[in-house]
Order: structure tokens, then C-alpha cells, then sequence
């Protein structure tokens, strides 16, 4: 059986087309091209953001700094321009980072998104996107973000619960039962009063990506709480999860995300955590093929403009962007679900094992990182009960 290479293309205004293309991963997070590329680039960004900054380029603001920056980097514009403006100059032309590889789902969003805001804006606002990184790693994207460097990106909500503590109430362990109850909760009250509390970090949520659920895999066997003493697992830069991996028995190791093929190839550490699509889709699969389904966390994703670039906009500028941020999510979430199914199948057929925990076995990993909850959410329990009470309701 080889359906799973049966793939999905996309046209240049990311619609999806059925295909059989052969399947083709990304390589940026084994090899070392993207990474030189972009050190490269991130000293060039940060410059220009910072020439930026200083004032010095006032009147010409992020037009000149892109313009610059795409002369370094050229980003694939042929998924982004609606061909009835191409010929129309752009009043703003702004810079997207993206960490993925140009075939995963939240890069797909991300086009369809600069394509409806080219589209609806006829031709005066071009959004380049750049994937693979390109643009410099995320834990380095924020500070950019903040002061206009870069102008859009789309970040994981664990490194961004360091500017905004509150967020972390959506990405404690073992919160939501399902998928829908974490999107009860996005879509709801709760989602909005979340972005709403970034109000002043110099970054503006526009919408609520899907990011699936995350789990453990290993280098070797492990299917118990037990298995994890003193393994060593990579994690995001996140202060909470350095001691869920702590409480777990085990040590955290802080890595990039395109640094953990290599590390785990090398056995630099033993295992990881992620979703099903970054784990096939980076290759992780190939060298620590068991994943464990503890469904540990699932960490939504946030499309940010930087304030920088978003008070420059004037307010049918700002409603065009909002607009087609909401509709790139839509989109996002429903191609996420697709590439869920195909990657769970790319990781069997790959030869790996997925590991069914017991439930017994998965209450041990609950009950033991209990105390992150106090830590890292005490002032908010409030907030936590709230999200429990959504989960009644969705049953
Ligand atoms: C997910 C997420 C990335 C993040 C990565 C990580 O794949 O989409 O934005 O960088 O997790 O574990 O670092």
C-alpha cells in the first residue's frame, strides 16, 4: 500500500489540488543550507530592523527594509500576488516568517493569506512570504516582531507565554480532551481575551492556527513513566516545560527546531516532542521512531503583525488584514486535519510504531506534572476552570 505518497498540491493561491506528486520532505531541518542561509540573513535583518528602529529610514519605514532584505532573500512571490494587481505597485510591500517548509500547512496558510491581502487590497499591500526559517529561527523572530524588523509571523504559543504569562493558560499539560474542546475555547470568549492580553507587547495576535496535539518519541523503546528516567528530550525555550520534563523523571534539553534531526540522529538526546505533521514532516520520524501517544499538550499557534507595522495601516488597511488572517485560518485548520491523517500514515509506512499508552499509564504522566499548575497558572485558575467547563459543554 502506498497511499500515503498520494499527495495533496496546492495552485498559487494555495487551493488545495489532488495530486500524485512524489512526497518530497523538507531537508531544511537535517542539513546545514537553511541554517548558514539564515544566520545570513538574520544579520542582515536585524540591522535593517534596527536602522529601522534608530529612525533612520523614516518616510520609506518597512518598504525599504523589505526591499533590502528581499534582495538577500528571494521569497517565492508566485503564491502570494493575485495576477489581476501584479501589475499595480505596492504602496507597503512587508516580510512574513514562517518556520516551516513551504509544503506544511501553516506555510500553505500563509501564502493563501498574503494572496487574499494582495487581492483585497488591489495590489497596495504585498506580504513575502519567507518558510524554512529563512527569516532567522523563532525564538529569534520576537524581538523583530516587536519593533517591525519583521512584519508578520506565525509562532507557536509556547515561546510566546514569555511575554504574555496569561497565555500559558492555554498550553498547560493534559488541559483539553479533544481537538474541539481546544477550539470551543479559541474560538470562544477565552481565545479572544487571550489575545486580547498581548496589548502592549509590541506584537498583535490576528488568528488562532491549528498545531494538532503534541507527543514524546524516542530514540529507543518506551511505553512507561518508568522509560523516561533520566532520558534526555528536547523542548521549545519554555520554562514550563522544562519542568514538565523535570516532574516526568527525565532532563530537558532547549534546542531550535530545525537543530533536532541532527540532535537526535547524534544522539545528542534521546527524544523529543511534537505533532504528528513537524515530526514526519522534519524527519524526525527516521531516527527516533517510536511516538508515544500521551497527547501531552496541544499548542495553538498565533498569526502575529508586529504594532509597528499594524499602526502604520490605515483602519480599511487594518480590517483587510484582520479579515483575510481569519479566513488563512479557516483554511489552515481544515488543511492541518488532512496532513494529520497523511503523516500518522507516512509514519507507519515509514516503519515506525506509534505507542498506545494505557490509560492507567497516562494518568501516571498527568498526576506527575500536577504542580506546573500552581506554578505557572496559580494566579489564573479562574481561567483554567473555565477551559475544564468548556469540555462538558462540547460532550
Ligand atoms: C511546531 C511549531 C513550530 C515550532 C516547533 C518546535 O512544529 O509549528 O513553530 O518551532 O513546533 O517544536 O519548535
Amino acid at each position: 500500500m502506498n497511499n500515503h505518497r498520494e499527495k495533496t498540491t496546492y495552485d498559487r493561491s494555495g487551493t488545495a489540488q489532488r495530486g500524485s506528486t512524489e512526497r518530497r520532505k523538507n531537508t531544511a531541518g537535517r542539513g546545514s543550507t537553511a541554517c548558514r542561509r539564515s544566520t545570513v540573513l538574520r544579520g542582515s535583518t536585524l540591522l535593517l530592523g534596527g536602522l529601522l528602529a534608530m529612525g533612520l529610514m523614516c518616510g520609506c519605514g518597512n518598504k525599504a527594509v523589505t526591499q533590502s532584505a528581499s534582495a538577500i532573500a528571494q521569497a517565492d512571490t508566485s503564491r502570494t500576488i493575485c495576477p489581476d494587481y501584479a501589475e499595480v505597485t505596492p504602496k507597503y510591500v512587508f516580510m512574513y516568517a514562517e518556520n516551516q517548509p513551504a509544503d506544511y500547512p501553516t506555510s500553505l496558510g500563509a501564502f493563501r493569506f498574503a494572496y487574499l491581502v494582495h487581492e483585497r487590497s488591489e495590489g497596495k499591500i504585498q506580504i513575502r512570504v519567507y518558510t524554512d526559517s529563512e527569516l532567522g529561527d523563532e525564538t529569534d523572530l520576537y524581538r523583530e516582531l516587536q519593533y517591525g524588523g519583521v512584519d508578520f509571523m506565525r509562532a507557536s504559543l509556547t515561546g510566546l507565554t514569555q511575554f504574555d504569562e496569561e497565555a500559558n493558560v492555554l498550553v498547560m499539560p493534559y488541559l483539553y480532551e479533544s481537538s474541539e474542546h481546544m477550539w470551543k475555547v479559541l474560538d470562544g470568549e477565552i481565545g479572544q481575551e487571550i489575545m486580547d492580553s498581548f496589548e502592549g507587547t509590541g506584537m498583535v495576535p490576528l488568528s488562532w492556527y491549528d498545531a494538532g496535539v503534541r507527543n514524546f518519541y524516542m530514540r529507543e523503546e518506551a511505553s512507561t513513566l518508568e522509560d523516561f528516567a533520566g532520558k534526555s528530550i528536547r523542548i521549545q525555550d519554555s520554562a514550563m516545560m522544562k519542568d514538565v520534563i523535570t516532574l516526568l523523571g527525565a532532563q530537558y534539553v532547549v534546542l531550535e527546531y530545525d537543530e533536532v534531526f541532527s540532535a537526535l540522529q547524534l544522539g545528542r538526546v534521546d527524544g523529543a516532542e511534537n505533532n504528528y505533521s513537524s515530526y514526519e514532516s522534519m524527519g524526525h520520524n527516521e531516527v527516533a521512531p517510536y511516538y508515544i501517544e500521551d497527547e501531552h499538550t496541544r499548542i495553538p499557534e498565533l498569526q502575529l503583525v508586529s504594532q509597528a507595522t499594524y499602526d502604520r495601516l490605515s483602519d480599511e488597511e487594518k480590517e483587510i488584514i484582520r479579515e483575510c488572517a481569519k479566513e488563512s485560518a479557516l483554511y489552515e485548520r481544515q488543511l492541518w486535519a488532512e496532513r494529520e491523517e497523511f503523516s500518522k500514515n507516512a509514519i507507519l509506512q515509514e516503519g515506525g510504531t506509534i505507542v498506545k499508552l494505557t490509560d492507567e499509564e497516562r494518568a501516571k504522566f498527568q498526576e506527575a506534572v500536577q504542580p506546573v499548575y500552581e506554578l505557572y497558572v496559580g494566579n489564573y485558575m479562574d481561567l483554567i476552570e473555565r477551559i475544564r467547563a468548556e469540555a462538558q459543554e462540547t460532550d
